[in-house]
């Protein structure tokens, strides 16, 4: 589980991130602890940090990054980590994000910690912290048990430099400007999550389980389920999840005070080899995995490409239907034509029927007419014939 952990100065990141550590076996990794480290030890890093940690400045951004990109190549971080004060403003976003991205793992949550300005004063000049352990504690609202010594390791408490009130104004005013924007960078990448930081510290943590439990119940059945057959190559955060799984006790969980690590430019040529390979082999992966998200991205494109084409083609076929029609019609309205044209000629032949039959009805007429005044005659002499023949009888 990648995590960032969002907040004022005060607001408990570092309280709760402890906690963080003993549930999910990650480690906490703190600017503020890394840089306190440096100057203690007296080294360029921490000699070039100190005066704007003491102006409650930010440190500049291209000290911190490399200090992170060195600390998260470590191999604790592969199996995840919880971000402790970083990033801090908008360029360290977004080189946390590159960087993520080169190694294939991005980040799962940024948990912001919310807390109203007037509480943190009393939180930050009242805080003691475990030189030895680390432990947060507050003379106010968490004090130890036994006076100025960790409840966990016996380890003396001591109030940091930064915290007086003067610094500690700066460093709110800071967190205004530069650090605030950030929940707008991830809550525009869906990655924002929040809870409330006022109350007790072991309510507070419940509702940060409640969020971070099921990221990593399902990071944890991803890791365990076996593989598909023939499914697709992995994803390149893949390994890191399964080195995760693997092995979760192969690293210590809480981040060891920096004091007792190597310092990096000690670090023997041979292993320097490995982490170049290791760098090689960690880019091309990452430019494959460019490739194959171009690769993914161009396919839907060439896919709309055909569909575009498809339907030019499906609105050209209607106009191909159109003219066939069209040309149906004509040829249609032509036979039509052809088919009246003999009609019209026939008309004539018509009109003689018409005229025969009318002569004909024409002559019987007359031919009756004729014979009419013959038949009366007829008819009247057979009538005299009877009137005699009765007379006689
Ligand atoms: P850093 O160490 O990160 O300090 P910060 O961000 O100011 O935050 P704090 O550690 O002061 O507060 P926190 O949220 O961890 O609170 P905590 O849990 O301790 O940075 C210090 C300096 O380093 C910066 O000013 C800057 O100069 C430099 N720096 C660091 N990172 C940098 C970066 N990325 N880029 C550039 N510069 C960088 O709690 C505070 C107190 O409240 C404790 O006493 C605790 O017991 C108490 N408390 C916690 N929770 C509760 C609660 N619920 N109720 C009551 N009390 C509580
Ligand atoms: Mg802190």
């Amino acid at each position: 589980m990648r995590i960032v952990l969002l907040g004022a100065p005060g607001s408990g990141k570092g309280t709760q991130a402890q906690r963080m550590v003993e549930r999910y076996g990650i480690p906490q990794i703190s600017t503020g602890d890394l840089l306190r480290a440096e100057v203690a030890k007296g080294t360029p890093l921490g000699l070039q940090a100190k005066a704007a940690m003491d102006a409650g400045q930010l440190v500049p951004d291209e000290l911190v990054l490399a200090m992170i990109r060195n600390r998260l190549s470590q191999p604790d971080a592969r199996k995840g980590f919880i971000l402790d004060g970083f990033p801090r403003n908008l360029s360290q976003a977004e080189a946390l994000d590159r960087m993520l991205e080169e190694m294939g793992r991005p980040l799962d949550v940024a948990l912001l910690i919310d807390v109203d300005f007037e509480v943190l004063m009393q939180r930050l000049t009242g805080r003691r912290t475990c030189e030895s352990c680390g432990r947060v504690y507050n003379i106010y609202t968490n004090p130890p048990k036994f006076d100025e010594r960790c409840d966990v390791c016996g380890g003396a408490l001591r109030r940091r430099a930064d915290d007086n009130e003067e610094t500690i104004s700066n460093r709110l005013r800071v967190y205004e400007a530069q650090t605030a924007p950030l929940i707008d960078y991830y809550r525009n990448q869906g990655k924002l999550r929040t809870v409330q930081g006022v109350g007790e510290i072991e309510d507070i943590f419940r509702a940060i389980t409640a969020i971070l439990d099921p990221i990593a119940e399902a990071e944890k059945e991803a890791a365990e389920a076996p593989p598909a057959a023939g499914a697709a190559p992995a994803p390149a955060a893949a390994p890191a999840r399964e080195a995760a799984a693997a092995a979760p006790e192969a690293a210590p969980a809480t981040e060891k005070p920096a004091a007792k690590k190597k310092p990096a430019a000690k670090k023997k040529p041979a292993t320097k080899k490995k982490a170049a390979t290791k760098k090689k082999a960690a880019a091309t992966k990452k430019k494959a995995a460019a490739r194959k998200k171009v690769a993914a991205k161009k396919k839907p494109a060439a896919k709309k490409k055909a569909a575009a084409k498809k339907k030019a083609a499906a609105k050209k076929k209607p106009a191909a239907k159109k003219k066939a029609a069209a040309k149906k019609k004509t040829a249609t309205r032509k036979k039509a034509a052809a088919k009246k044209r003999p009609a019209a000629k026939k008309k004539p032949a018509a009109k003689k029927k018409a005229t025969a039959k009318k002569k004909a009805s024409a002559k019987k007429k007359a031919a009756a007419k004729k014979t009419a005044p013959k038949r009366k005659a007829a008819r009247k002499k057979a009538a005299t014939k009877r009137k005699a023949k009765a007379r006689r009888r």
